[in-house]
């Protein structure tokens, strides 16, 4: 038999509300993490940033470890998320990043064959060595009843900044390239597929009980491309994941996917789907196996606001999901502005029963 190198950590099931949920249990009231959850909004977050660059900050273990326990010790959330970004992968393969304060990160497009020969899949291992150390090190600072999650993007919204070169509205050389140079997105998905499955096993073994795919611009595309650049590639990293790992689990996020949501559910396998801002949390439960965890999926603004909408349209979601698996999350990342106090005020609002 295959021994599985991160076994240990795979027993503490019990002891982690977030696991038990992704394990298929209903646990009450639900367990609460927030996407971007260690980020600007938090006064000793920008306390750091003086010190090093964004890349700089993933990439060295002291600072990263730093950054992902913040709201773990601010707020006891029950999911710790490696702080980390989706684009340390494309940086890895050796594509120029940088992140530019007020535009966000800024890539050498890959728009030709040349451009994609020119990536290097041979040094992404040791390139991302530090990452592995930071979940190693977060494996022995977590509190017992903390899950820790790694993550990476999915190949198609990895994609669309590698091509585009950076964020945009509607991606459009990106989904033209998908159009016009089939074979060569292809490849470039393919490539992507591989190296991301194997990272994400990789995080795995460093301490990951569960991973995060965020396809943060899976709506943009219609359904047949939907299918083909999205679903395809998750089930096959879901697959690989699968068999390699049996133990982990995997939350999929297939951003304002709309009708596509439940058919991205069914077929990629996920073990988990996460739900943004925009789906009807009663439509998407309807709509999929009773058994599969959902996460989401309160609007960012609402935590923004803050007062007394923020608490009941909070213990709205909490209770419409009672008797599923759910975990409480937002539908997307934290704002900027968020006040600390309304993330405390929320995840009082979900742990308090009234
Ligand atoms: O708390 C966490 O969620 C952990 C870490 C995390 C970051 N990025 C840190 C980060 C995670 C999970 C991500 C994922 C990510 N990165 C996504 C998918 C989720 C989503 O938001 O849709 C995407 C699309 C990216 C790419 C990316 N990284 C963009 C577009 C930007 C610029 C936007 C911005 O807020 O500046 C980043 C930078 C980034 N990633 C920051 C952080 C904390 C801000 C940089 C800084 O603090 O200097």
């Amino acid at each position: 038999m295959v021994r599985d190198p991160s076994f240990p950590v795979a027993r503490n099931v019990a002891a982690k509300p977030l696991l038990r949920v992704l394990h298929g249990e209903a646990v009450w009231p639900p367990p609460i993490w927030l996407m971007r959850q260690a980020g600007r909004y938090l006064p000793e977050f920008r306390a750091m940033r003086a010190q090093a660059d964004f890349l700089t900050r993933c990439m060295t273990p002291d600072i990263a470890t730093e950054l992902t326990l913040q709201p773990i010790r601010r707020y006891g959330m029950d999911g710790a998320i490696l702080f980390s970004d989706i684009l340390i992968l494309p940086w890895a393969l050796g594509q120029k990043l940088e992140f530019i304060e007020g535009r966000g990160p800024v890539l050498d497009p890959i728009r030709t064959r040349a451009d994609l020969d020119r990536l290097d899949r041979s040094r992404v291992e040791e390139v991302t060595a530090p990452v592995r150390e930071t979940l190693r090190r977060l494996t022995t600072e977590l509190p017992s009843h903390t899950t820790l999650l790694g993550f990476a993007g999915s190949p198609f919204t990895v994609a669309c900044y590698m091509v585009e070169g950076g964020g945009s509205r509607d991606f459009a050389a990106t989904r033209t390239m998908a159009l016009t140079e089939t074979a060569l997105f292809e490849r470039l998905i393919d490539l992507l597929t591989e190296q991301t499955a194997t990272m994400l096993v990789g995080q795995i073994d460093a301490g990951a009980e569960a991973v995060v795919l965020f396809d943060s611009w899976a709506g943009l595309l219609p359904p047949s491309q939907f299918r083909r650049w999205v679903i395809k590639p998750t089930r096959r990293i879901v697959d690989h994941i699968h068999a390699a790992r049996p133990h982990a689990k995997i939350i999929g996020f297939p951003r304002l996917a709309g009708v596509m949501t439940a058919e991205y559910a069914s077929r990629t396998g996920c073990d988990a789907l996460a739900c943004d801002t925009g789906a009807d949390l009663a439509v998407v439960a309807a709509s999929t196996a009773s058994t599969l965890p959902l996460q989401g999926n309160l609007d960012p603004v609402i935590l923004l606001a803050g007062g007394e909408t923020l608490v009941s349209e909070a213990r709205a979601i909490r209770d419409s999901m009672r008797g599923r698996p759910h975990i409480f999350n937002l539908g997307h990342g934290v704002m900027q502005e968020t006040p600390p106090e309304h993330v405390a005020a929320l995840v009082k609002a979900v742990r308090t029963l009234t």
